[in-house]
């Protein structure tokens, strides 16, 4: 034991009795804080006081104790405590989110009765379990993180996987009896206004509880009970992740995720944006990844923004919230309160009422009621009319050229999006018409979740109650005391662990998220590819070449013609390709960088590229179709909010490949500059990327480049899927003559769809021969529009990627 060194040291001509004292002080500090490690027992606390007082599960993956929320306030939590983090933890639960501690004189009590409760300050009661046990009682955190007030018996008294908070671990069933709340924001851990539920029909659902109204987010709130997958019928109501990352529910919702198959740190939570996420990491990273999400549009989360507001996302700068004109915001920094108007409306003088259109803007819910075929003036008539009404909707559904109107009795869930053909007109004092697109600033909502939210917030303060001036000065110089040892203790602690973390550090970084992703030697490589002799492609900025690897998977195997790219900067951009993980996406088993060489390792593709199965006719029309979904699964993946954002750039047939199944895996991603939302720039965009025939006009016209760019190729893809026909170079095969470029098949479909005047034999006339009529008539002409829609010249009239994967997958679901 290090104390008998100090009693050495702190031999002072001091009072033997006083020393005693003292010394027992901290020998009984160190030798209940290590006991309280394991377990709390019965008749022991958890002092707030002493930040060795917490519960470790027996491999260390969580603790428990107290947690800072706040200045001088402190909730009971439970978080990962590998890697060891401090006070920037991931709190996976907590007792008292809504009721935080004093830090001073509280504690987490386990009473001999069994009753376990955390006092706040010694006075008031947080939080209590309100249990009670025959058998002495003591609770224990588990490697699952489940913290678990057992008896010794073993029976289980109470559990903290009963009542979860916003996360669910693996083996945490979510039940009938439990709900998933997410937090208030990422500051403030108190409860919020979404919920994950499973509702009285049993479905799993999201849920906006807001201050006025309460509405279902997702599935989509217009889905029918069985939609979306979904089977009302098995009423046992329970759903649960497991390790490898399946989530599967009795509603027959299941997904698995981005990386699944591999045992890493997995969490399911529902973060302050009412996003539910499962994050993963791998043991000892700091750094959590996203590997799936419940929405992939922020912006159609109720409530996101309040009432009176819209949002509206748009790739380069994220989703952000504005008020309505003339409206501003009521709680300066919390969007959730939305906007209160700035005027005052009269009801009953008319003539002093006015309405702003608003362009593509929608709101969802609260209609009051709904008038089909009615004229813009009678529906602002109807409107005026009624008190309650602030504004309405205008529009026309689907093609019908019936319009229809929707007074609004309240303004939430308000939308802006480009591709929505309606209007919303609110209702205004004439005098202040404000200029139709005045809007109240928009503050950037922070969507995503960020890395190191940290807890900021000031809660309740309590005035230090009085104590006996002895005692105090006799614990502060035990602390005193206590202070040194420790100190003695932490630096050598801290020299040890340093020299291993800085070893661990610098292989650390070379070795991204994806498992199995493998540094090679370039003399590896040669010898599983014999040579560089078996060429199998050739993409941007290199050779693709077939190779056995010393475990015999069989790779593609790249060699990259980047001769002066640093080291660093190559690694940099392969860290965050690996981190990609999708089953549409290539997947790539590693890379080597040694000296000027520069080679990636990818899985290899049986059936080889979409281009070479095009002009094989090897695709019946299901592979087609499969194709077009899968492909756009994986672009969706890389564009979407919150994972990596990366840009694809040269989507293409060549770049589509297809595995044994004919499943098409996207391929070069990353290749073109990768994109993180931080450092978007424009001016490294200078130079045009991509291949003729299949450029979206923005790069020609030297505009802003978006995500739609990979849309607008996608486009062409799917007009070259249908049609057989090659964008840049003329025809797939050899049946059809004549040069086609990428806009003349743009416009030969475009015009024969707009001639066809509802005859359906023009599509006889553009789509592949080679399919010989063997086709979904309904689902084939609903892709050419879709595929129409993707190549709009204008980049806000094209549908996002995860909107083209749902609209393809509401055309796979119809039949
Ligand atoms: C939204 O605006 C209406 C009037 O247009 C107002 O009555 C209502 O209070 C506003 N909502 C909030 C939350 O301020
Ligand atoms: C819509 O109203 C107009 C004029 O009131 C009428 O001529 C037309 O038939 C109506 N259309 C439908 C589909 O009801
Ligand atoms: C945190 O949220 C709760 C509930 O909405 C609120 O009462 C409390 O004031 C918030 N705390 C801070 C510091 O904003």
């Amino acid at each position: 034991m290090p104390n008998f060194r100090l009693t050495q040291t702190i031999n002072l001509n001091m009072d033997t009795h006083f020393f005693l004292i003292v010394f027992s002080l901290i020998l009984s500090s160190l030798f209940l804080s290590s006991a309280t490690n394991s377990a709390l027992r019965g008749g022991s606390y958890l002092s707030v006081e002493n930040p060795n007082d917490f519960l470790v599960s027996p491999r260390g993956d969580f603790s428990a104790g107290f947690y800072p929320v706040g200045d001088n306030a402190y909730c009971f939590a439970l978080w990962f405590s590998k890697p060891s983090c401090n006070n920037n933890c991931t709190v996976v639960w907590m007792a008292n989110r809504d009721f935080p501690v004093n830090g001073k004189r509280s504690e987490l009590l386990l009473l001999e009765s069994g009753n376990l409760i955390l006092t706040d300050a010694g006075e008031a009661t947080a939080w209590s379990t309100d249990t009670i046990s025959r058998y002495p009682a003591e609770l224990r955190l588990h490697d699952t993180g489940n913290l678990v007030l057992q008896n010794i018996e073993g029976d289980v008294i109470w559990q903290s996987f009963d009542s979860p908070t916003d996360t669910l671990l693996p083996s945490q069933p979510l039940t009938k009896y439990t709900e998933l709340v997410a937090s208030r924001s990422h500051t403030n851990f108190s409860s919020g206004f979404y919920k994950l539920i499973f509702d009285d029909k049993n479905l799993l659902r999201l849920l906006y509880e807001g201050p006025e109204v309460s509405s279902v987010y997702w599935p989509y709130p217009w889905y029918k009970d069985w939609e979306g997958g979904r089977s009302p019928y098995n009423s046992s109501r329970i759903a649960s992740l497991d390790s490898l990352g399946k989530f599967t529910s009795s509603d027959h919702f299941s997904f698995l995720s981005s990386d699944w198959g591999v045992s890493l740190q997995r969490r399911l939570t529902l973060d302050s944006d009412g996003n539910a996420r499962l994050y993963s990491r791998e043991e000892g990273s700091a750094r959590w990844a996203v590997s799936w999400q419940a929405k992939s549009q922020v912006c159609e989360i109720h409530g996101i923004c309040g009432p009176n507001s819209t949002c509206s996302y748009n790739p380069l700068s994220g989703s952000k919230c504005s008020c309505l004109p003339g409206y501003k915001m009521k709680k300066t920094g919390d969007w959730s309160y939305g906007c209160e108007p700035r005027f005052n409306l009269s009801c009953s003088n008319h003539a002093e009422i006015g309405f702003i259109q608003l362009k593509h803007v929608e709101f969802y819910g609260h209609d009051g009621n709904f008038y089909s075929n009615v004229s813009l003036e009678t529906c602002k008539k109807l409107c005026l009319e009624s008190c309650n009404c602030q504004g309405f909707q205008y529009r026309h559904i689907g093609d019908t050229i019936v319009p229809y109107c929707y007074p609004k009795m309240l303004l939430s869930n308000g939308q802006y999006t480009p591709s929505f053909g309606g209007d919303f007109y609110i209702k205004v004092p004439k005098t202040s018409l404000f200029s139709g697109n005045e809007e109240a600033s928009g503050l950037g909502l922070g969507i995503c979740p960020s890395d190191h939210a940290k807890p900021l917030s000031l809660f309740r303060v309590y005035a230090g109650s009085p104590e006996n001036g002895t005692l105090k000065f006799m614990l502060l110089f035990a602390y005193g005391v206590g202070g040194v040892e420790i100190i003695v203790i932490l630096l050598a602690w801290c020299f040890l662990n340093k020299s291993q973390k800085d070893s661990n550090e610098a292989t650390q970084n070379y070795h991204p998220a994806a498992t199995g992703f493998k540094r090679f030697t370039y003399s590896e490589l040669k010898k599983s590819t014999r040579n560089f002799s078996q060429e199998i492609g050739r993409g941007a900025g290199g050779i693709v070449y077939q190779g056995t690897l010393s475990d015999n998977r069989v790779a593609a195997i790249k060699l990259l013609n980047v001769a002066n790219q640093g080291e660093a900067e190559f690694l940099a951009e392969i860290s965050t390709i690996g981190k990609l993980n999708h089953m549409n996406l290539i997947e790539i088993w590693g890379y080597c960088a040694e000296g000027n060489h520069r080679l990636l390792v990818y899985q290899y593709m049986e059936h080889g590229s979409l281009a070479k199965n095009l002009s094989s006719n090897a695709l019946d029309w299901q592979k087609r179709f499969e194709i077009a979904l899968g492909t756009a699964r994986g672009l969706a993946y890389l564009h979407e909010e919150c994972l990596e954002w990366v840009l694809h750039c040269d989507v293409k047939p060549q770049n589509i490949l297809l595995d044994s199944n004919y499943q098409p895996k996207v391929s070069d991603f990353g290749l073109s500059k990768l994109l993180s939302r931080g450092d978007l720039n424009h001016s490294s965009f200078s130079k045009i990327r991509g291949t003729r025939g299949y450029m979206a006009p923005e790069w020609v016209f030297n505009l802003p480049i978006t995500s739609k760019v990979d849309v607008y190729s996608y486009g062409i893809v799917v007009l070259e899927i249908v049609t057989g026909k090659n964008a840049a170079i003329g025809s797939y095969g050899s049946q059809t003559s004549g040069e086609i470029e990428h806009e003349r098949l743009v416009t030969l479909v475009r015009d024969k769809k707009n001639k066809a005047n509802g005859v359906t034999s023009w599509i006889e006339e553009i789509i592949d021969p080679t399919l010989e009529g063997k086709y979904d008539q309904a689902k084939m002409e609903a892709l050419i529009s879709l595929a129409l829609q993707c190549v709009e010249e204008d980049k806000d009239a094209r549908p996002t990627m995860s909107r083209v994967v749902e609209m393809l997958l509401h055309l796979e679901n119809d039949n």
